[in-house]
């Protein structure tokens, strides 16, 4: 039995009804620990990320079941180009490697696919696919999935810096009008709610240039499990832990 009463022989359905009240409706995920997961059974790194495609696709089945509105999933930060190329081509034919099988199902499912970060860096190929998964989820009103790919955060709020000092430039924007909502608004999510809860994989405890402005008052969860081996008990684990948090936002609670 796990920690929270769910036993192995229940349905996931089961499992969902005992999450009600207080779900987050944004969730983010740093998805990280893919190479170690390889490295320590002797496996190349590649093996490790093909792994992690198939939580993401428990993950995101998970989530929407659950009833949570958006879910964020680091895939590809604009650091992880330092690696060996490789690897990097590897990662960057990961997102058409699962919406070439996953997307009639997303599409079914009413999820929308969105891209966070620089699109014009990722090579042809992968922009193919996800402005595919973009353009054919477009109208869907589910769940929203966010992969966060060639996303660094500072690079997205010094984009949105540059994008308010043009509208000043041009004359359109007084700076005295420059508040949080504007700034907020000229970020890659600026439709999203921040996220409620941000977990992150494989025992680090950083943020590494992951949503700096939209997780002010998220809360944190961290687990020592690496990417592949998180199952949706894990998920649910990291629910449950929110629900029982107290959010106070600087303010005392009532
Ligand atoms: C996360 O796993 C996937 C990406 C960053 C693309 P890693 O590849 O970072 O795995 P570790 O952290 O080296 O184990
Ligand atoms: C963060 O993981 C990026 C993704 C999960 C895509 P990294 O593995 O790149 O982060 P660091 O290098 O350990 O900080
Ligand atoms: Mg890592």
């Amino acid at each position: 039995m796990f920690k929270w009463g769910l036993r192995k022989t229940e349905k996931p359905h089961d499992a969902v009804e005992r999450l009600e009240g207080n779900l987050p409706r944004h969730v983010a995920i740093i998805m990280d620990g893919n190479g170690r997961w390889a490295e320590r059974r002797g496996l190349p790194r590649f093996v490790g990320h093909r792994a992690g495609m198939k939580t993401v696709r428990e993950i995101i089945r998970a989530a929407r079941e659950i009833g949570i509105e958006v879910l964020t999933l680091y895939a590809f930060s604009t650091e992880n180009w330092k690696r060996p190329r490789e690897e990097v081509d590897f990662l960057m034919r990961l997102p058409q490697e699962y919406l070439l099988t996953d997307l009639p199902e997303l599409i079914e499912n009413n999820v929308r696919v969105c891209v966070l970060g620089d699109v014009n860096g990722l090579p042809r190929h992968t922009l193919e696919a996800v402005e595919r998964a973009m353009r054919e989820t477009a109208h869907n009103t589910g769940m929203v999935v966010n992969f966060a790919l060639n996303y660094g955060s500072r690079a997205e709020i010094t984009h949105a810096v540059r994008r308010i000092a043009e509208e000043v430039k041009a004359g359109r924007l007084d700076p005295a009008d420059i508040d949080e909502n504007r700034v907020a608004a000229a970020l890659f999510t600026a439709d999203l709610p921040d996220p409620d809860l941000l977990i992150r994989t494989s025992g680090e405890l950083r943020i590494s240039n992951f949503l700096l402005w939209q997780i002010a008052y998220t809360e944190l969860w961290f687990t020592e499990v690496c990417w592949p081996d998180f199952t949706v008990a894990h998920f649910h684990e990291a629910l449950r832990d929110y629900q029982s948090r107290t959010r106070r936002y600087g303010a005392v609670k009532p």
